[in-house]
């Protein structure tokens, strides 16, 4: 949560404040309660901040270049900008960030949380410190602030009251601070939350997340935990400030970005979300790049290659169970996994919230391999999840999408999702990455263990991309949208999957809430009658999967039974159903057709008439889809 971005170069300070402020806007799914800056070009310091959207900081800050012709001129420039999710206090300009010391020398940026804020606030305020907002973070300002006072004669003032204030907060922090007095530095630090800098020519970033760099640097330095860096225009030194002992510099491998411009980019969609649902194909045709070998004489002998997991490839062999750790959408495509590796790989595997799973007192046994599913990476309860089964010496595989996240670094083995970067807070093209990742890796340990599968499923895998291409047509979406607007003014929904697409049915929910703010429930259709039924009355519609394909239609038979329960107690049916399927017309107030496959890969399909329709409920309640009340796209925080 929360977006952090510095800049400095020998440029003008206008340009420092555009490259800040496109940084924020690209961060901004991180949270944008409010937003803030400050830049210092020559003699000319410009510090604002603004509640809501990066857009009114930036019409503020604006105001403040127009006003002066002074400011915009100079020959060098620094600068670090923030966009809040708040966590300690209310969204205010006064409680976002940069928050400063009394004499406002110091400014400070922090993504995360400062555990110890209160005891510290109070040493402070004793001290005779005057705080100005809600904040944990503006201990930070202040700690700096007594540090620097006590090492006034010292020359190494700075480094060491850095160093001092690393020492004593407590929490989970990535943090940046820039010492007026010293305006050629960037201080930074990292503890748990995210960090990483850009490497420029006479110009270097630092960002909370590599999107806000695409555009302007691909090479980046990943700091770990307990590192800290100095970054000027020219250099950045890297140090530990955990150690004991006083270790020197580290040297850091340079990482090169493979996301571009374009992808970071709306183009012609009216919102991200939309752009990233209609990626699907795309997405999927990157999942399986080069990871899937077709025969084409002999389509028996087709094979998958996760180059990622090779290293791995005896423990996998031997594994004798699957855990898989994952948070929302993530987990949600970790819950289709499960039925997929018990299926196709015939392991025994069981998927848990990573935020239950890190504090549960579980029963590890040997033999058994994690996977940790994370579109971000650095999802804070799938990272502490991770460390408990280190600590249990279990072997963890990450499927993630930011190349060089947190997960992907701590992981032991992975495969990328190559989705590219997903901006909308509400996963859609993530979810379709996954699943398809998932299913090769179902696959995969089929074929190393030498399960017996249906080999058609890796060339339907394949060709799946014109079937998503195919539900994606105008027509198909200008009639969900029509459903959309139909059902926008409902209170309640409830979803209805059965099998591999119950964890689809909680998805479809998850992503109605999340877009359009109407109460949604997912539900196994077997568990109707267990309770849910009675809700149902003419104002409680059910959107409910009832797809059939050649091979089992028990299952579409039961979720028939259950929806006549449905209309029988007046409520409205919404159906997700497959092409050419009439049986279904005389259930079915309204019918979206989807066309057959595989039944271990209807979840590909099932899911995108299901984010279309929470999109255009939103948008017929006229709501910010990409960036849903609340929420933040990484949940770096507890
Ligand atoms: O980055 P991750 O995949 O670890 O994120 C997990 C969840 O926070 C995420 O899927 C969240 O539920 C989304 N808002 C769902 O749309």
């Amino acid at each position: 949560m929360c977006g952090i971005i510095g800049y400095i170069s020998g440029k003008s300070q206008k340009e420092n404040i555009e490259v800040l402020i496109e940084g924020l806007k690209a961060l901004e799914y991180r949270g944008y309660d409010s937003a803030g800056l400050v830049s210092i070009s020559n003699e000319n310091l410009i510090y604002k901040k603004s509640l809501g959207q990066v857009k009114n900081l930036e019409a503020d800050v604006n105001k403040i270049l127009n006003s002066s012709p002074v400011f915009g001129e100079g020959d060098y420039s620094i600068g670090i900008a923030h966009t809040r999710w708040a966590t300690h206090g209310v969204p205010s300009e006064l409680n976002s960030h940069p928050h400063t010391d009394c004499n406002e020398n110091i400014f400070v940026i922090h993504n995360g949380i400062i555990e110890n804020y209160k005891e510290l606030k109070n040493i402070l305020e004793k001290g005779g410190h005057i705080f100005k907002s809600q904040t944990d973070t503006e201990v930070i300002p202040h700690l700096l602030e007594k540090f620097l006072k006590e090492n006034n004669n010292n020359s190494n003032k700075f480094d060491l009251s850095f160093l001092e204030t690393l020492k004593i907060i407590k929490g989970a922090f990535a943090i940046a601070v820039i010492f007026k007095e010293l305006p050629e530095m960037i201080y930074v630090a990292k503890l748990s939350s995210p960090l990483v800098i850009g490497i420029g020519e006479n110009e270097n970033y630092i960002a909370s997340d590599p999107s806000a760099l695409i555009g302007n640097t691909k090479k980046v330095i990943y700091l770990k935990d307990g590192e800290y860096a100095k970054v000027s225009k020219n250099n950045v030194n890297i140090f530990n400030f955990q150690s004991q002992s006083v270790e020197g510099e580290i040297k850091k491998e340079i990482t090169e970005l493979e996301w571009d411009i374009e992808r970071a980019q709306k183009g012609d969609y009216p919102d991200f979300m939309m752009k990233e649902i209609c990626e699907a194909s795309e997405v999927l045709k990157k999942a399986l790049m080069g990871r899937i070998k077709i025969d084409q004489n002999n389509p028996g002998n087709s094979f998958i290659k996760l180059g990622g997991l090779e290293s791995i490839e005896e423990e996998l062999k031997s594994a004798k169970r699957i855990i898989i750790l994952g948070c929302g959408t993530s987990y949600y495509a970790g819950m289709v996994a499960e039925y997929l590796f018990k299926k196709v790989s015939k392991i025994p595997t069981e998927v848990f919230l990573a935020s239950e799973f890190r504090y549960r007192e579980e029963v590890f046994v040997p033999d058994t391999i994690v996977i940790a599913i994370s579109q971000s990476g650095e999802t804070a309860d799938t990272i502490a999840a991770i460390k408990k089964c280190h600590d249990n010496n279990l072997t963890v595989i990450g499927i993630v999408n930011v190349v060089g996240s947190t997960i992907s670094r701590i992981t032991d083995s992975g495969v990328y999702n190559h989705a590219g970067p997903e901006i909308g807070v509400a996963s859609t093209k993530a979810f379709i990455s996954q699943l398809s990742v998932l299913a090769l890796v179902s696959l995969y340990i089929a074929q190393i263990k030498n399960k017996s599968f249906d080999k058609n499923l890796i060339s339907e895998l394949n060709n799946l991309g014109d079937k998503m291409d195919a539900i994606l047509k105008e027509e198909n979406i200008s009639k969900i949208k029509s459903f959309a607007e139909k059902y926008s003014n409902k209170k309640d929904f409830l979803y209805l999957g059965r099998n591999f697409n119950y964890p689809v049915a909680l998805e479809g929910a998850l992503k109605l809430k999340e877009i359009s703010y109407i109460h949604a429930e997912g539900y196994a259709g077997g568990e109707m009658k267990h309770g849910p039924l009675a809700m149902i009355d003419e104002n409680f519609p059910t959107f409910a999967i009832a797809t059939r394909n050649k091979k089992d239609n028990v299952i579409q038979d039961k979720l028939f039974s259950n929806l006549e329960e449905i209309k029988a107690r007046k409520g409205e049916i919404l159906c997700i159903a497959t092409e050419g399927d009439e049986n279904i017309n005389h259930i079915t107030n309204d019918l979206i057709y989807i066309p057959e496959t595989l039944e271990e890969l209807e979840p590909l399909l099932v899911i995108i008439p299901m984010q279309l329709f929470a999109y255009y409920v939103g948008k017929a309640k006229n709501l910010d889809v990409d960036k849903p009340r609340n929420l933040a796209k990484s949940v770096t925080v507890e």
